[in-house]
């Protein structure tokens, strides 16, 4: 009769130990023991016991979440059980922004409530102006983002109450509102244009396009772009426990405020290996600079001398991200509006001959999110160096959605991950000038 539980024999000791195997919603890809049912093995009754060895938690569930699942091989994304593809088509990034944190989608009151709540928030505090204006001229856009989002929880002292659920959800509707108006006014700075105060009577996304782009009152965003921007802020609503998210969920199990915890949730996603991809994808397909010079990229790529094929590849996703297929089809849409863009010429060859090539096909290396958002990004008009934060907009909802769910949730504690200590053994301290 086949049990759910794992045998295993300690071969220092030859004892045998029985631990339970347990399951999430899916058996296939949700097996998992419980680390700590691991320290019972041990040589010796004061021995700390057997502990997993996981650098970068390549093979360790940090939580149970019922936010997001991914299928990696099957090239899976949903949200809350809605599939990727379904909520790109039908929904707006604000119905899907309730659905990520409450659970479930929203009914007509609901959605009006909440898009209510959300609206009334946008505006900033006139100091955080001010704030914005000690950055240089030529800041990086994302470090203007992070700076003024850990900034703003000087401004909600209240936000340190992190276990009543109304001020939580005060604060969920303060960041999800705000980090438009902050990107968008960062932009505006690097520019020396004149901040444009939110719009409530506009869309999250129009009302976005409207503070970047606003030179004319008359400014109007075109529809298809905000429909676009909609999707594409569904697209990076959330995507369960990434580099950024398990920092969300690290410093926040430490009960500090929202806003501190989401800037280094922000900085985690400014690196170039995350949210930073997309920025570098555009980098490198302008040095590559024509079709001709892919074949060498490609070589440079392969013997592995520091060049990564940036915007391929991805931890989980063993297949097409479908992400990716979602951009790579709304960029046509955009590209009718605004024109083609060049780059997109690169984009397509370069994924052509990459998915033919042993050394992306052997390693299962595809396209990921990142590899044409950029290039729509562009065509937009976003500057790259807003890419980023262009990431770091949308993902504010899912980064909310699982800070909440890991403090209500029994089973977690401040997190603290141990170590295998290779240092050296106990030394005595010598004197400086006794020492070689
Ligand atoms: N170009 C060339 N080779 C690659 C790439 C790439 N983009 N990605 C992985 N590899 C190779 C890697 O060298 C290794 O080869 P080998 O087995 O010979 O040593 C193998 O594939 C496995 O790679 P890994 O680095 O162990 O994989 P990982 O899971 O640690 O890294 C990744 C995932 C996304 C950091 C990596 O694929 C990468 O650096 N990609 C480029 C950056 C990028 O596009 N990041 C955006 C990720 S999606 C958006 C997000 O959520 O952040």
């Amino acid at each position: 009769m086949p049990k759910d539980s794992l045998t295993i024999t300690d071969n220092r000791t030859g004892k045998t130990y029985e631990v339970p195997i347990q399951y999430g919603t899916y058996s296939k890809d949700g097996a998992s023991i419980r680390a700590m049912d691991l320290r019972q093995i041990k040589v010796a009754t004061d021995d700390f016991g057997l502990m997993a060895y996981d650098p970068a938690f390549l093979n360790t569930a940090s939580c149970k979440s019922a936010i997001t699942y991914i299928d990696g091989d099957r090239g899976i994304l949903r949200y809350r059980g809605y599939g990727i593809e379904h909520l790109a088509e039908r929904s707006t990034f604000l119905e899907t922004a309730y659905l990520i944190i409450h659970g479930a989608l929203p009914s007509r009151h609901e959605l009006d409530e909440w898009t209510r709540n959300i609206t009334v928030h946008t505006m900033l505090h006139e100091s955080i102006k001010k704030f914005l204006d000690g950055f240089n001229y030529d800041a990086h856009p994302m470090g203007i983002l992070v700076g003024t989002v850990g900034a703003l929880s000087t401004f909600y002292p209240d936000a340190k109450n992190t276990h009543e659920p109304a001020g939580r959800l005060l604060q969920i509707y303060r960041l999800v509102a705000k980090m438009p108006t902050i990107a968008a006014f960062a932009y505006r700075h690097s520019r020396g244009l004149p901040y444009i105060h939110p719009q409530n009577d506009l869309s999250f996304s129009a009302n976005f396009l409207n503070m970047m782009f606003q030179i004319d009152p008359r400014y109007r965003p075109s529809p298809a772009l905000e429909r676009a921007l909609e999707v594409l802020f569904i697209l990076h609503a959330d995507h369960e426990q990434n580099c950024s998210t398990s920092a969300m969920r690290a410093i926040g199990s430490a009960h500090g405020d929202p806003y501190s915890t989401l800037a280094g949730a922000a900085a985690a996603l400014y690196g170039p290996l995350h949210g930073g991809a997309n920025e570098a994808v555009l980098r490198m397909l302008a040095e590559i600079g024509s079709i001709q010079n892919i074949p060498n990229f490609i070589k440079r790529v392969k013997a592995g001398d520091g060049v990564r094929l940036m915007g391929f590849g991805h931890r989980v996703y063993k297949n097409y991200d479908p992400r990716a297929k979602i951009i790579k089809a709304i960029a046509n849409v955009v590209f009718e509006v605004v024109g083609r863009n060049p780059l997109i010429e690169i984009a397509l060859e370069l994924e052509r001959i990459a998915l033919e090539d042993d050394y992306f096909v052997s390693r299962k290396l595809y396209p990921n999110v990142d590899f044409y958002s950029g290039i729509i990004y562009q065509a937009m008009g976003i500057p790259v160096d807003m890419f980023p934060v262009m990431f770091a907009i949308p993902r504010t909802a899912g980064w909310l959605a699982q800070w909440q769910e890991m403090l209500l949730d029994g089973e977690q504690k401040i997190a603290r991950p141990r170590q295998v200590y290779v240092g050296a053994d106990h030394r005595d301290y010598v004197v400086l000038d006794r020492r070689q």
